[in-house]
Protein backbone atom coordinates (compact mmCIF):
# COMPACT_ATOMS: atom_id res chain seq x y z
CA UNK A 1 0.00 0.00 0.00
CA UNK A 2 1.16 3.61 -0.35
CA UNK A 3 0.40 6.38 1.11
CA UNK A 4 -0.44 9.77 -0.12
CA UNK A 5 0.39 12.66 2.91
CA UNK A 6 0.09 16.01 1.64
CA UNK A 7 -4.01 16.71 2.44
CA UNK A 8 -5.24 17.36 5.92
CA UNK A 9 -6.07 13.20 5.14
CA UNK A 10 -4.31 10.55 4.32
CA UNK A 11 -5.02 8.84 0.78
CA UNK A 12 -4.33 5.28 0.61
CA UNK A 13 -3.65 3.41 -2.89
CA UNK A 14 -4.39 -0.24 -3.11
CA UNK A 15 -3.05 -1.92 -6.04
CA UNK A 16 -3.97 -6.18 -4.67
CA UNK A 17 -5.51 -6.93 -1.47
CA UNK A 18 -7.95 -4.97 0.95
CA UNK A 19 -5.22 -6.31 3.16
CA UNK A 20 -5.08 -2.86 5.28
CA UNK A 21 -8.75 -1.52 5.05
CA UNK A 22 -10.00 -3.05 8.33
CA UNK A 23 -6.76 -1.48 10.20
CA UNK A 24 -7.34 1.77 9.07
CA UNK A 25 -11.29 1.68 9.70
CA UNK A 26 -10.73 0.67 13.25
CA UNK A 27 -9.39 3.72 14.46
CA UNK A 28 -12.81 5.98 13.58
CA UNK A 29 -14.98 3.12 14.88
CA UNK A 30 -17.83 2.93 17.39
CA UNK A 31 -18.44 -0.02 18.79
CA UNK A 32 -16.90 -1.43 15.72
CA UNK A 33 -19.79 -0.86 14.12
CA UNK A 34 -19.65 1.27 10.58
CA UNK A 35 -22.15 2.53 8.12
CA UNK A 36 -21.76 1.80 4.46
CA UNK A 37 -23.40 3.34 2.07
CA UNK A 38 -23.25 1.57 -1.67
CA UNK A 39 -25.40 1.84 -4.53
CA UNK A 40 -26.67 -1.22 -6.02
CA UNK A 41 -24.17 -1.69 -9.06
CA UNK A 42 -20.95 -1.74 -6.94
CA UNK A 43 -22.92 -3.70 -4.34
CA UNK A 44 -23.48 -6.53 -6.43
CA UNK A 45 -20.04 -6.53 -7.90
CA UNK A 46 -17.87 -5.85 -4.86
CA UNK A 47 -19.77 -6.61 -1.84
CA UNK A 48 -18.62 -10.22 -1.02
CA UNK A 49 -15.07 -9.15 -1.15
CA UNK A 50 -16.16 -6.15 1.38
CA UNK A 51 -17.49 -7.70 3.72
CA UNK A 52 -14.98 -10.52 3.83
CA UNK A 53 -12.25 -8.18 4.66
CA UNK A 54 -14.88 -6.27 7.27
CA UNK A 55 -15.90 -9.85 8.77
CA UNK A 56 -14.81 -8.67 12.15
CA UNK A 57 -16.82 -5.43 12.15
CA UNK A 58 -20.83 -4.70 13.12
CA UNK A 59 -21.60 -3.57 9.01
CA UNK A 60 -24.93 -1.89 8.20
CA UNK A 61 -25.37 -1.80 4.88
CA UNK A 62 -27.58 1.14 2.98
CA UNK A 63 -27.85 0.92 -0.59
CA UNK A 64 -29.20 3.33 -2.79
CA UNK A 65 -30.19 3.38 -6.91
CA UNK A 66 -26.77 4.00 -8.97
CA UNK A 67 -27.04 7.05 -11.00
CA UNK A 68 -27.07 11.42 -10.78
CA UNK A 69 -30.88 10.91 -9.42
CA UNK A 70 -29.70 9.49 -6.60
CA UNK A 71 -28.19 12.86 -5.63
CA UNK A 72 -31.01 14.89 -4.83
CA UNK A 73 -32.87 16.02 -2.16
CA UNK A 74 -35.49 12.76 -1.92
CA UNK A 75 -31.85 10.53 -1.87
CA UNK A 76 -30.24 13.02 0.51
CA UNK A 77 -34.31 12.97 2.57
CA UNK A 78 -34.13 9.32 2.12
CA UNK A 79 -30.66 8.22 2.82
CA UNK A 80 -30.65 10.05 6.13
CA UNK A 81 -33.73 8.58 7.35
CA UNK A 82 -32.74 5.43 6.68
CA UNK A 83 -29.65 5.97 8.76
CA UNK A 84 -31.13 7.35 11.68
CA UNK A 85 -33.75 4.29 11.30
CA UNK A 86 -30.57 1.73 11.72
CA UNK A 87 -29.48 3.96 14.50
CA UNK A 88 -26.55 5.67 13.57
CA UNK A 89 -25.03 7.92 16.09
CA UNK A 90 -22.63 10.76 15.62
CA UNK A 91 -19.83 9.21 17.45
CA UNK A 92 -20.25 6.37 13.98
CA UNK A 93 -18.43 6.32 11.11
CA UNK A 94 -19.91 6.48 7.18
CA UNK A 95 -18.42 4.79 4.76
CA UNK A 96 -19.04 5.86 1.34
CA UNK A 97 -18.33 3.01 -1.33
CA UNK A 98 -18.66 3.89 -4.61
CA UNK A 99 -18.26 6.15 -7.62
CA UNK A 100 -18.81 9.95 -7.58
CA UNK A 101 -22.31 10.01 -6.82
CA UNK A 102 -22.37 8.18 -3.56
CA UNK A 103 -18.87 9.90 -2.38
CA UNK A 104 -20.38 13.20 -2.91
CA UNK A 105 -23.74 12.28 -1.30
CA UNK A 106 -22.77 10.33 1.85
CA UNK A 107 -20.43 13.09 2.35
CA UNK A 108 -22.77 15.68 2.59
CA UNK A 109 -24.95 13.52 4.43
CA UNK A 110 -21.55 13.19 6.54
CA UNK A 111 -21.55 17.26 6.63
CA UNK A 112 -25.10 17.62 8.36
CA UNK A 113 -26.01 14.59 9.99
CA UNK A 114 -25.65 15.68 13.85
CA UNK A 115 -23.71 18.55 12.42
CA UNK A 116 -20.92 16.53 11.48
CA UNK A 117 -19.97 12.88 11.38
CA UNK A 118 -17.05 10.93 10.41
CA UNK A 119 -16.52 9.57 7.34
CA UNK A 120 -14.33 7.39 5.04
CA UNK A 121 -14.11 7.82 1.25
CA UNK A 122 -13.75 4.33 -0.61
CA UNK A 123 -14.10 5.32 -4.99
CA UNK A 124 -14.91 2.59 -7.38
CA UNK A 125 -14.38 4.84 -10.41
CA UNK A 126 -11.32 6.37 -12.62
CA UNK A 127 -13.43 9.66 -11.89
CA UNK A 128 -13.72 9.55 -8.22
CA UNK A 129 -10.54 8.02 -7.45
CA UNK A 130 -8.30 10.89 -9.18
CA UNK A 131 -11.10 13.70 -8.80
CA UNK A 132 -14.06 13.69 -6.83
CA UNK A 133 -12.93 11.82 -3.47
CA UNK A 134 -9.88 14.45 -3.64
CA UNK A 135 -10.42 17.89 -2.25
CA UNK A 136 -13.15 17.71 0.66
CA UNK A 137 -15.57 19.28 -1.75
CA UNK A 138 -19.39 16.99 -1.17
CA UNK A 139 -22.64 18.05 -2.27
CA UNK A 140 -25.85 17.23 -3.76
CA UNK A 141 -28.16 18.52 -6.70
CA UNK A 142 -31.24 20.98 -6.07
CA UNK A 143 -34.01 22.18 -8.60
CA UNK A 144 -32.60 22.00 -11.46
CA UNK A 145 -29.21 22.70 -10.65
CA UNK A 146 -25.87 20.26 -10.40
CA UNK A 147 -24.46 20.36 -6.57
CA UNK A 148 -26.19 23.40 -5.58
CA UNK A 149 -26.29 22.45 -2.09
CA UNK A 150 -22.51 21.43 -0.49
CA UNK A 151 -19.75 21.88 2.09
CA UNK A 152 -16.21 21.07 2.03
CA UNK A 153 -16.07 18.28 4.27
CA UNK A 154 -12.82 16.04 4.89
CA UNK A 155 -12.94 12.54 4.96
CA UNK A 156 -10.80 10.46 7.64
CA UNK A 157 -9.25 8.51 4.51
CA UNK A 158 -9.53 7.66 0.79
CA UNK A 159 -8.79 4.19 -0.23
CA UNK A 160 -8.03 4.21 -2.97
CA UNK A 161 -8.20 0.05 -4.75
CA UNK A 162 -7.32 -0.06 -7.85
CA UNK A 163 -8.59 -3.50 -8.91
CA UNK A 164 -12.08 -1.57 -8.60
CA UNK A 165 -11.35 -0.24 -11.75
CA UNK A 166 -11.30 -3.55 -13.69
CA UNK A 167 -15.06 -4.03 -13.59
CA UNK A 168 -16.02 -0.54 -15.04
CA UNK A 169 -17.83 -0.66 -18.11
CA UNK A 170 -15.41 0.88 -21.19
CA UNK A 171 -17.68 3.91 -21.20
CA UNK A 172 -17.66 4.64 -17.26
CA UNK A 173 -13.78 4.38 -17.42
CA UNK A 174 -13.35 6.51 -20.96
CA UNK A 175 -15.48 8.99 -19.13
CA UNK A 176 -13.26 9.23 -15.66
CA UNK A 177 -10.17 9.36 -18.38
CA UNK A 178 -11.36 12.39 -19.57
CA UNK A 179 -10.73 14.38 -16.49
CA UNK A 180 -7.26 12.68 -16.19
CA UNK A 181 -6.77 14.27 -19.83
CA UNK A 182 -7.74 17.19 -18.52
CA UNK A 183 -5.19 17.41 -15.51
CA UNK A 184 -2.61 15.89 -17.86
CA UNK A 185 -3.27 19.15 -20.25
CA UNK A 186 -3.41 22.02 -17.54
CA UNK A 187 -0.80 20.49 -15.40
CA UNK A 188 1.19 17.13 -16.61
CA UNK A 189 2.35 16.39 -19.86
CA UNK A 190 4.04 13.29 -18.50
CA UNK A 191 0.68 12.03 -17.51
CA UNK A 192 -0.25 12.67 -21.20
CA UNK A 193 2.54 10.53 -22.63
CA UNK A 194 1.92 7.75 -19.84
CA UNK A 195 -1.41 7.77 -21.36
CA UNK A 196 -0.21 7.75 -24.69
CA UNK A 197 2.59 4.58 -23.79
CA UNK A 198 -0.91 2.60 -22.88
CA UNK A 199 1.02 2.15 -19.42
CA UNK A 200 -1.25 0.25 -16.40
CA UNK A 201 -4.07 2.38 -14.77
CA UNK A 202 -1.59 2.28 -11.53
CA UNK A 203 0.52 4.76 -12.85
CA UNK A 204 -1.68 7.33 -14.50
CA UNK A 205 -4.26 6.85 -11.39
CA UNK A 206 -1.27 8.02 -8.65
CA UNK A 207 0.12 10.70 -11.11
CA UNK A 208 -3.41 11.94 -11.57
CA UNK A 209 -4.48 11.99 -7.88
CA UNK A 210 -0.93 14.12 -6.97
CA UNK A 211 -1.42 16.32 -9.30
CA UNK A 212 -5.03 17.03 -8.29
CA UNK A 213 -3.06 17.77 -4.80
CA UNK A 214 -0.82 20.35 -6.16
CA UNK A 215 -3.88 22.60 -6.94
CA UNK A 216 -6.10 22.26 -4.04
CA UNK A 217 -2.74 22.70 -1.53
CA UNK A 218 -2.84 25.79 -3.44
CA UNK A 219 -6.14 26.50 -3.20
CA UNK A 220 -8.77 24.42 -0.64
CA UNK A 221 -11.57 26.64 -0.88
CA UNK A 222 -11.70 27.61 -4.61
CA UNK A 223 -10.96 30.87 -4.83
CA UNK A 224 -8.33 31.17 -7.01
CA UNK A 225 -6.07 28.64 -8.76
CA UNK A 226 -8.53 25.67 -7.92
CA UNK A 227 -10.55 27.25 -10.89
CA UNK A 228 -8.05 26.14 -13.50
CA UNK A 229 -9.58 22.71 -12.93
CA UNK A 230 -12.58 23.63 -14.75
CA UNK A 231 -11.01 23.77 -17.88
CA UNK A 232 -13.10 22.77 -20.35
CA UNK A 233 -16.46 22.65 -17.81
CA UNK A 234 -17.62 25.81 -19.56
CA UNK A 235 -18.92 24.58 -22.61
CA UNK A 236 -18.97 21.07 -20.78
CA UNK A 237 -21.81 22.13 -18.24
CA UNK A 238 -23.73 23.90 -20.66
CA UNK A 239 -23.88 20.58 -22.73
CA UNK A 240 -24.71 18.67 -19.95
CA UNK A 241 -27.46 20.97 -18.81
CA UNK A 242 -29.13 20.78 -22.38
CA UNK A 243 -29.15 16.93 -22.18
CA UNK A 244 -30.63 17.56 -18.66
CA UNK A 245 -27.72 15.46 -17.81
CA UNK A 246 -28.98 12.28 -19.70
CA UNK A 247 -27.41 10.66 -22.61
CA UNK A 248 -24.12 12.19 -22.44
CA UNK A 249 -21.17 11.42 -19.88
CA UNK A 250 -19.63 14.14 -17.92
CA UNK A 251 -15.83 13.04 -19.50
CA UNK A 252 -17.98 13.29 -22.65
CA UNK A 253 -19.09 16.68 -22.40
CA UNK A 254 -16.08 18.21 -21.06
CA UNK A 255 -14.13 16.95 -23.88
CA UNK A 256 -16.29 18.78 -26.27
CA UNK A 257 -15.27 21.52 -23.77
CA UNK A 258 -11.38 21.05 -24.19
CA UNK A 259 -11.79 20.95 -27.63
CA UNK A 260 -14.03 24.18 -27.79
CA UNK A 261 -11.62 25.96 -25.36
CA UNK A 262 -8.44 25.36 -27.46
CA UNK A 263 -10.76 26.37 -30.65
CA UNK A 264 -11.13 29.67 -29.10
CA UNK A 265 -7.79 29.70 -27.59
CA UNK A 266 -6.81 29.76 -31.36
CA UNK A 267 -9.25 32.58 -32.64
CA UNK A 268 -7.78 34.91 -29.25
CA UNK A 269 -4.19 34.12 -30.92
CA UNK A 270 -3.76 32.01 -27.45
CA UNK A 271 -3.32 28.70 -28.16
CA UNK A 272 -1.36 27.21 -30.12
CA UNK A 273 -2.57 25.62 -33.51
CA UNK A 274 -0.28 22.87 -32.60
CA UNK A 275 -1.98 21.46 -29.79
CA UNK A 276 -5.33 20.72 -31.24
CA UNK A 277 -4.59 17.53 -33.17
CA UNK A 278 -2.52 16.11 -30.50
CA UNK A 279 -5.80 16.25 -28.15
CA UNK A 280 -7.90 15.09 -30.63
CA UNK A 281 -5.90 12.30 -30.81
CA UNK A 282 -5.77 11.42 -27.43
CA UNK A 283 -9.58 12.29 -26.48
CA UNK A 284 -10.54 10.09 -29.28
CA UNK A 285 -8.51 7.04 -27.99
CA UNK A 286 -10.92 7.12 -25.31
CA UNK A 287 -13.89 7.56 -27.67
CA UNK A 288 -14.84 10.64 -25.89
CA UNK A 289 -15.80 13.20 -29.07
CA UNK A 290 -18.04 10.40 -30.08
CA UNK A 291 -21.39 11.73 -28.92
CA UNK A 292 -22.71 14.45 -31.58
CA UNK A 293 -23.19 17.97 -29.57
CA UNK A 294 -24.16 20.41 -32.51
CA UNK A 295 -23.14 23.99 -33.04
CA UNK A 296 -21.20 25.54 -29.92
CA UNK A 297 -23.76 28.63 -30.45
CA UNK A 298 -26.62 26.47 -29.52
CA UNK A 299 -24.69 25.89 -25.73
CA UNK A 300 -24.04 29.62 -25.23
CA UNK A 301 -27.14 30.72 -23.17
CA UNK A 302 -26.07 28.13 -20.78
CA UNK A 303 -22.63 29.86 -20.15
CA UNK A 304 -25.23 32.62 -18.63
CA UNK A 305 -25.73 30.23 -15.56
CA UNK A 306 -22.01 29.23 -15.42
CA UNK A 307 -20.54 29.42 -11.74
CA UNK A 308 -17.08 31.14 -13.41
CA UNK A 309 -19.49 34.15 -15.18
CA UNK A 310 -18.65 37.91 -13.73
CA UNK A 311 -20.22 41.22 -14.25
CA UNK A 312 -18.02 41.94 -16.89
CA UNK A 313 -18.48 38.21 -18.67
CA UNK A 314 -17.39 34.73 -18.26
CA UNK A 315 -14.02 34.04 -16.57
CA UNK A 316 -12.94 31.35 -19.05
CA UNK A 317 -10.32 28.86 -18.80
CA UNK A 318 -7.94 28.59 -22.40
CA UNK A 319 -4.62 26.50 -22.66
CA UNK A 320 -1.40 28.95 -24.10
CA UNK A 321 -0.14 25.55 -24.51
CA UNK A 322 0.25 22.22 -22.44
CA UNK A 323 0.84 22.95 -18.74
CA UNK A 324 0.43 26.45 -19.23
CA UNK A 325 -3.59 27.22 -18.29
CA UNK A 326 -4.34 30.82 -18.64
CA UNK A 327 -7.81 32.72 -17.71
CA UNK A 328 -9.31 35.54 -19.59
CA UNK A 329 -12.77 37.03 -19.63
CA UNK A 330 -14.75 37.02 -22.51
CA UNK A 331 -17.99 38.93 -23.25
CA UNK A 332 -20.75 36.88 -25.07
CA UNK A 333 -19.93 38.28 -28.75
CA UNK A 334 -16.52 37.17 -28.76
CA UNK A 335 -17.46 33.32 -27.98
CA UNK A 336 -18.03 31.99 -31.66
CA UNK A 337 -15.96 30.07 -33.42
CA UNK A 338 -18.08 28.01 -35.51
N1 LIG B 1 -16.87 16.38 -5.22
C1 LIG B 1 -16.17 16.69 -6.28
O1 LIG B 1 -15.15 17.39 -6.21
C2 LIG B 1 -16.58 16.15 -7.61
C3 LIG B 1 -15.71 16.25 -8.72
C4 LIG B 1 -16.11 15.68 -9.93
C5 LIG B 1 -17.33 15.03 -10.03
N2 LIG B 1 -18.16 14.95 -8.94
C6 LIG B 1 -19.44 14.25 -9.00
O2 LIG B 1 -19.17 12.87 -9.25
C7 LIG B 1 -20.34 12.30 -9.81
C8 LIG B 1 -19.94 11.37 -10.95
O3 LIG B 1 -19.13 10.33 -10.42
P1 LIG B 1 -18.91 8.97 -11.23
O4 LIG B 1 -18.52 9.28 -12.62
O5 LIG B 1 -18.04 8.11 -10.40
O6 LIG B 1 -20.41 8.42 -11.37
P2 LIG B 1 -21.27 7.34 -10.57
O7 LIG B 1 -21.02 7.37 -9.14
O8 LIG B 1 -22.67 7.55 -11.05
O9 LIG B 1 -20.74 5.97 -11.16
C9 LIG B 1 -20.91 5.69 -12.53
C10 LIG B 1 -21.53 4.32 -12.75
O10 LIG B 1 -20.54 3.33 -12.53
C11 LIG B 1 -21.02 2.34 -11.62
N3 LIG B 1 -19.86 1.85 -10.89
C12 LIG B 1 -19.18 2.47 -9.91
N4 LIG B 1 -18.09 1.77 -9.58
C13 LIG B 1 -18.09 0.66 -10.34
C14 LIG B 1 -17.22 -0.45 -10.48
N5 LIG B 1 -16.10 -0.53 -9.77
N6 LIG B 1 -17.54 -1.42 -11.36
C15 LIG B 1 -18.67 -1.31 -12.12
N7 LIG B 1 -19.52 -0.28 -12.06
C16 LIG B 1 -19.24 0.69 -11.19
C17 LIG B 1 -22.05 3.07 -10.79
O11 LIG B 1 -22.97 2.18 -10.22
C18 LIG B 1 -22.68 4.00 -11.82
O12 LIG B 1 -23.66 3.30 -12.54
C19 LIG B 1 -21.22 13.46 -10.28
O13 LIG B 1 -22.33 13.56 -9.45
C20 LIG B 1 -20.31 14.67 -10.13
O14 LIG B 1 -21.04 15.84 -9.82
C21 LIG B 1 -17.78 15.49 -7.75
Amino acid sequence: MKTINELSYPIHIEDSKLNNLPKLLKKYTYKNRVYVVSDLNVWNIHSKNLLDSLRNFDVVVTLIEAGEKSKGLDGFNELTKSLIEKGILREDLLVAFGGGVVGDLVGFVAATLYRGIKYVNIPTTVLSQIDSSIGSKVGINFHEGKNILGSFKDPKFVYVFLPYLETLSRREFNNGMAEVIKIGLISDKTLLEDILLELDTKVFVEKAIKNKIKFILEDKFENNKRKLLNFGHTLGHAIESMNKYENIKHGEAISHGIIYAIKLGIKEKISDVKMLNYVYDILNRFELLNFKIGEYKEYFKYFKRDKKQIKEGIQFIFLKSIENPKVKVMRGKDLNVD
